[in-house]
């Protein structure tokens, strides 16, 4: 089954949105399989956004995401890498749908709300990142 990484960013989890998101994944169908609350660290910044190291908003970035605590989870279910793409919206909010997450609550390409990997490479990557293997769970199938 696909696994992604999602993350509420500060913005999110300072303006309470952590519930409305969770909420919206529960509701689509997908399972979480590993959430926690966590302060990320300088280096976990750096590693995860190392795709955009030599993009001038690096630094800001870097510092934006370690600011103040994130919600940090990973979902489960088919297709759930661009699902999960689809129902926060493009990247900058000011081209994201209406309906969608970043089309709701977002304003800014900086403050945008929530993250979400963009393959299956990054999905094992970023939660490898954020995650030990036991700190994520397994159902059983439903009857
Ligand atoms: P995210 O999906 O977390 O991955 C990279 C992030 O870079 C992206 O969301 C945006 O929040 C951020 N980003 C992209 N473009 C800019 C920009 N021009 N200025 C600041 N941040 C940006």
């Amino acid at each position: 089954m696909e696994r992604t990484y999602l993350m509420v960013k500060p913005d999110g989890v300072q303006r309470n949105l952590i519930g409305e998101i969770v909420s919206r994944f529960e509701k689509k169908g997908f399972q979480l399989v590993g959430a926690k609350l966590m302060q990320v660290s300088k280096e976990t910044a750096e590693l995860h956004y190392g795709e955009h190291k030599e993009r001038p908003f690096f630094g800001e970035l870097v510092d934006f995401i370690t600011s103040s605590p994130v919600f940090a989870m990973v979902w489960e279910g088919e297709n759930v890498i661009a699902t999960a793409r689809q129902m926060m919206g493009a990247t900058n909010p000011k081209d994201s749908a209406p309906g969608t997450i970043r089309g709701e609550f977002a304003a800014t390409v900086g403050k945008n709300i929530i993250h979400g990997s963009d393959s299956p490479e990054s999905a094992e990557r970023e939660i490898g990142i954020f995650f030990k293997e036991n700190e994520l769970v397994e159902y059983s199938k439903l009857i």
